[in-house]
């Protein structure tokens, strides 16, 4: 099971939009994908037509069950009407949970703890993170294979990066483990020079971590979001799709496990 979480603490950058079009194009190539939405806004959980004020489970349940099982697990799992996708929702109850569990030790691994045991149902996980630091914005970093951050190119996208790398740095420290991450820069239109200024501000500050191509603008992502389909299911050959098709090939081989094993 391959885990990549979807994270910036700004909104608005393109994180739902990512992790529901990486999950489709997933879906596609035939490997069995689960969506876990962790924003407390259900933005996945209402991209894909599911009201979050109506459903009585989701991502919530976890942190209420004591070490949840598989079944209990899975019976959270919603399908979505695309072969190979389902989802893990989110309600507005997912907001109480920092003021709820305080300081009480354990709980930021409760998503690690969970998807372990439900790893023979799932070949990818792809987890969409609320725009703030919190309890299931450490979860999202713990449990995950991959961090890829989204970041607008426009002119305040590196303060809200350079915002997202020192509380990942926070969470590394505090929590004594490393997460490998990746920059993607998104809604990229090069007739701005806001795009093309802060491209190359990115190019020239994390070299080692910007994915080498963009996500552009294609305004088949919102018609796409309202047809409650990620955009390979929508529209297969648009720009948008076809970049994310890319970026998608980069992450699995940036992913391959072969990787690990030659580095040691
Ligand atoms: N590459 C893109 N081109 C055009 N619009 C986009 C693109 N990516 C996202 N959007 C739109 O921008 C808005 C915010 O995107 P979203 O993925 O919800 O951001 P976040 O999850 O970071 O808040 C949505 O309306 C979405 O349809
Ligand atoms: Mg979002």
């Amino acid at each position: 099971m391959i885990i990549w979480s979807v994270a910036n603490q700004k909104g608005g950058v393109g994180k739902t939009t990512t992790a529901v079009t990486l999950a489709g194009i997933s879906a596609e190539a035939g490997r069995r994908t689960l969506l876990v939405d962790l924003d407390p806004h259900g933005s996945v959980t209402a991209y894909f037509g599911i009201d979050p004020d109506s459903i009585d489970s989701s991502v919530y349940q976890l942190f209420q069950l004591d070490d949840p099982g598989s079944r209990e697990i899975l019976a959270i799992v919603r399908p979505v009407g695309i072969d190979g996708l389902d989802i893990l929702p989110a309600t507005p109850a997912l907001a109480t949970l920092d003021r709820q569990l305080g300081n009480r030790g354990g709980m930021g691994l409760v998503v690690t703890h969970a998807l372990r045991k439900i790893t023979d149902e799932y070949d990818h996980v792809i987890i969409d993170c609320p725009p703030m630091l919190g309890v299931l914005m450490v979860n999202a970093l713990a449990a995950c294979d991959h961090l890829i951050i989204p970041v607008q190119t426009e002119f305040l996208a590196i303060k809200g990066l350079q915002r997202m790398l020192h509380t990942l740095g926070m969470i590394e420290h505090s929590r004594n483990f490393q997460v490998d991450y990746t920059v993607i820069p998104t809604m990229f239109d090069r007739r701005t020079r806001a795009s093309l200024n802060s491209l190359d501000v990115m190019k020239e500050r994390y070299p080692d971590h910007l994915w080498n191509s963009v996500i552009p603008i294609d305004t088949n992502f919102r018609e796409a979001s309202k047809a409650g389909k990620p955009l390979g299911h929508y529209l297969p050959d648009s720009r948008g799709v076809l970049a994310y098709r890319e970026l998608y090939s980069f992450l699995m081989n940036h992913n391959r496990p072969d990787d690990k094993v030659a580095a040691l």
